[in-house]
C-alpha cells in the first residue's frame, strides 16, 4: 500500500490554506501580538483556549461567560489578569480587542459573531455556524460588510490529510464520484443524565436568562443547559448539525459545490427516552445534480465508524481524523485495478492547531480563512435542511441562489426563528 508522507504532501498540494499558514508560520514577528477575547469557554472553550494562549502573537485580554466557575477557570487559564465579563456585550465594549472567539452554545452564534463584527472585531466562531438559514446569511453579511476575518471552528478543513484526500478526489484520483456517505454513530443507549453536569435547582454562579438568550423562556433545567443543549432544537440540531458540520463540510468541498438541490430527511427520537428532542436515528439524503450525499446519523448503534466515504468509480476513498485509506476498485472484465491502495495519516490534535494558526494568521494578513464563514454558513445550510426535512418527514426543493424552499411554506418558515426580546437578528 503507497503511503502518502506529510512531506509528500506539503511538496505537492494545491490547498492553498495550509501551505500558506505553515510558511506564514515560520515569519512571524514577535511583535504581532493580537489582542483577543473568548465568549463562551465551556467544555469546548476550554479545548481550544489554551492552543490560542500558547500562540506566541496572542495576548489574551478578557473572558466572557453566564457561568461564573467556567469564567474563573478561562480567566485563571491565561495566567495573567484579564477583565471577565458576564455580558458579552462588554467584552466587545473593550477597544484594544482585536479578535474574538465565540464558543457559546449554537443558539448564541449568531448574535455575538454579528455584533462583533460590527465593533471591528475579527472571529472564530465555533461550528455550525448558526442556529438558522437566516442568521447564518446574516453573519456572512456582517463579516462582508465590516471586512472581518470570520473562520468558522470546522477544523478538518486544516488537516493536511482531508486536504490532501479534496486534492486528490477533484483531480480525478478515485474516478467519477456520484456517491458520498457521510454521517456519525454511536451506541448512547440509554441516553443521558438530566444532573450530569449541573444541579436541578438552578446554580447562583449561572445566569440561566443570559443563557437562554434569544431562544424562548423555559424554567431552569440542567438537561438543556451546559453541553446537553444539543438535543434541543431551540439551541441546536442534534448530531446532524454537531457533526455534520464536520463530515458534510469536507464532502461538500470535495464537490466544489455550494448546495444540493433537494434534500429528503426521515427519523427520529425513537428508542433514548431522556427528554431530548434531536433523532437518535436519522437517515438524509442531499441531491448534488450527479452526486447524492447520504446522512447517517444513529446515537443507537454504531456498527463501525464510517464518518466519510467517497464511492468512485476507481476506488473508495474512507476518511476520519486520523486518516484516509483508498481501496481500489476492479471494473467488469478487468483484471487488476486502475489506481494503487493508499493511505494518509492525520491527526486531529494537529489539525486543530492549525485551524487556530490558519485564523490568526488570516487575522494579520487579511485573506479569507480556510473555513471562511461563507462555507461554514453553506455547510450549516446543509444540516439545517436535512433537519426541517426530517422533522417533517418530506422532501425538499431548495434554490441555493435565493436560499429559499420552493413551494412549502411550512418548511420555508423553518429557515428562520423569532427571537426573545429584547435581542433582534440585526
Ligand atoms: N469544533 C469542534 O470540534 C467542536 C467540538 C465540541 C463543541 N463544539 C461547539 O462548541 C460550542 C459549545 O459547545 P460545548 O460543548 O463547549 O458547550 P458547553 O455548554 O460546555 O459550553 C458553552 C459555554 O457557553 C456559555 N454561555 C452560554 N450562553 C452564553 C452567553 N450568552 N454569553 C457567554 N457565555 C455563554 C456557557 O455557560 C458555557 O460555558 C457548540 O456550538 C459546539 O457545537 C465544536
Amino acid at each position: 500500500m503507497k503511503q502518502i508522507s506529510r512531506r509528500d504532501f506539503t511538496r505537492t498540494s494545491v490547498a492553498a490554506g495550509a501551505s500558506a499558514a505553515l510558511s506564514r508560520m515560520r515569519i512571524l514577528g514577535a511583535n504581532d501580538r493580537i489582542n483577543i477575547g473568548i465568549i463562551g469557554p465551556g467544555d469546548r472553550g476550554m479545548q481550544i483556549w489554551p492552543i490560542f494562549l500558547k500562540q506566541p502573537d496572542v495576548a489574551p485580554v478578557a473572558v466572557c461567560d453566564v457561568y461564573q466557575p467556567y469564567l474563573s477557570r478561562a480567566a485563571a487559564a491565561c495566567n495573567t489578569k484579564v477583565a471577565t465579563h458576564e455580558d458579552f456585550r462588554r467584552l466587545l465594549d473593550i477597544k484594544e480587542i482585536d479578535a474574538v472567539v465565540v464558543a457559546t452554545p449554537d443558539h448564541w452564534h449568531a448574535l455575538p459573531t454579528i455584533m462583533a463584527c460590527q465593533a471591528g472585531k475579527d472571529v472564530y466562531c465555533e461550528k455550525p455556524l448558526s442556529l438558522t438559514v437566516v442568521e447564518g446569511r446574516k453573519m456572512v453579511e456582517a463579516a462582508r460588510k465590516h471586512n472581518r476575518v470570520v473562520q468558522t471552528g470546522s477544523q478538518q478543513r486544516s488537516g493536511p490529510h482531508y486536504q490532501q484526500a479534496v486534492k486528490l478526489i477533484q483531480e480525478g484520483g478515485i474516478g467519477a464520484v456520484h456517491k458520498i456517505s457521510a454521517g456519525f454513530t454511536r451506541n448512547a443507549m440509554p441516553g443521558f443524565k438530566h444532573e450530569e453536569i449541573l444541579s436541578k435547582e438552578l446554580p447562583k454562579e449561572l445566569n440561566w436568562d443570559m443563557w437562554l438568550g434569544p431562544a424562548p423562556y423555559v424554567p431552569y433545567d440542567p438537561f438543556r443547559c451546559l453541553y446537553h443543549f444539543r438535543w434541543f432544537w431551540d439551541y441546536s440540531g442534534g448530531q446532524m448539525t454537531n457533526w455534520g458540520a464536520h463530515n458534510l463540510d469536507i464532502a461538500r468541498w470535495a464537490l466544489n459545490a455550494k448546495s444540493p438541490t433537494a434534500v429528503s430527511g426521515f427519523g427520529g427520537r425513537y428508542e433514548i427516552k431522556d427528554g431530548g428532542q434531536t433523532p437518535d436515528v436519522q437517515e438524509v439524503l442531499y441531491n448534488f445534480n450527479g452526486c447524492v450525499v447520504s446522512w447517517s446519523g444513529r446515537e443507537v448503534n454504531r456498527t463501525r465508524d464510517e464518518y466519510l466515504v467517497f464511492h468512485g468509480a476507481k476506488g473508495t476513498l474512507s476518511i476520519m481524523r486520523n486518516g484516509f485509506t483508498i481501496a481500489p476498485e476492479i471494473w467488469r472484465k478487468k483484471e487488476q485495478p486502475e489506481i494503487e491502495p493508499m493511505q494518509m495519516k492525520g491527526n486531529g490534535g494537529e489539525s486543530q492547531v492549525l485551524h487556530i494558526r490558519n485564523f490568526l494568521d488570516c487575522v494579520k494578513s487579511r485573506q479569507r480563512p480556510i473555513a471562511d464563514v461563507e462555507e461554514g454558513h453553506l455547510t450549516a445550510v446543509m444540516c439545517h435542511l436535512g433537519n426541517i426535512a426530517t422533522r417533517l418527514q418530506r422532501s425538499l426543493k431548495w434554490n441555493g441562489e435565493k436560499e429559499e424552499i420552493a413551494g412549502d411554506k411550512e418548511a420555508a418558515q423553518m429557515l428562520s426563528r423569532p427571537y426573545r426580546k429584547p435581542w433582534k437578528l440585526e
